[in-house]
C-alpha cells in the first residue's frame, strides 16, 4: 500500500558561493581525470560513486556547510553523518529519472555550475525548481524526484546523510 503525504523541501543559498563552487570545479575535475567512468545509475550522466567523500577528503569544504544547513532545515540537535556524497556533470541531453534516495534520512542537491538553459529538478506534485548556482536544496529522501534532458551543462552534487542522537 501507498499513502501520499505532505512535507516541506528548504530552498537555500549559500553565502560565499562563488568562491566555494571555483575550487569545487576544479576538485571535480581532477576526480574525473582520476575516475572518468560512472556506474549504472538512475543519473543518465558522468557521475562519481557514492563514497566521492571516501576517495576526495576536498570535497568537505562543501558536506560541512551543508550539514550546517540541514541541521537548520531539521530543527533537531542531532549529529547528522554524510552516508553518501558524489557530483555529476550534466551534458546536453542528459538527465535522471525517476528516483528517491530512501532509506537515508535527509538528503541535498547542491548547484556548482548551472547553464541558465539547463533543467530544474522536479519534484513529487510537479514541484519544480530551477536551479542556480549556490543553491541548495534539502529534503526527506523519500521524496520522489527526476531531471528532465537538459539543454544546458549542469554541474550538481548530492548528499544523503543519516542522523546519530
Ligand atoms: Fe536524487
Amino acid at each position: 500500500m501507498k499513502i501520499q503525504t505532505e512535507t516541506e523541501i528548504g530552498i537555500y543559498t549559500l553565502e560565499n558561493h562563488q568562491e566555494l563552487n571555483n575550487k569545487l570545479k576544479k576538485i571535480i575535475s581532477d576526480f574525473r581525470k582520476k575516475y572518468p567512468e560512472s556506474d549504472n545509475s538512475n543519473v543518465k550522466a558522468w557521475h562519481s560513486h557514492f563514497d566521492t567523500h571516501y576517495k576526495e577528503p576536498r570535497f568537505k569544504i562543501l558536506i560541512d556547510r551543508i550539514i550546517d544547513m540541514s541541521r537548520n532545515f531539521i530543527k533537531v540537535k542531532c549529529d547528522l553523518y554524510p552516508l553518501n556524497f558524489w557530483v555529476m556533470e550534466y551534458e546536453k541531453g542528459n538527465h535522471t529519472v525517476k528516483h528517491n534516495h530512501w532509506p537515508a534520512t535527509l538528503s541535498g542537491v547542491y548547484y556548482i555550475d548551472v547553464e541558465e538553459n539547463s533543467s530544474p529538478i522536479i519534484f513529487e506534485n510537479n514541484f519544480t525548481v530551477k536551479p542556480k548556482n549556490g543553491m541548495l536544496l534539502l529534503f526527506p529522501s523519500i521524496v520522489n524526484h527526476e531531471v528532465p534532458p537538459s539543454k544546458g551543462k549542469r554541474i550538481v552534487a548530492s548528499i544523503n546523510l543519516i542522523y546519530t542522537p
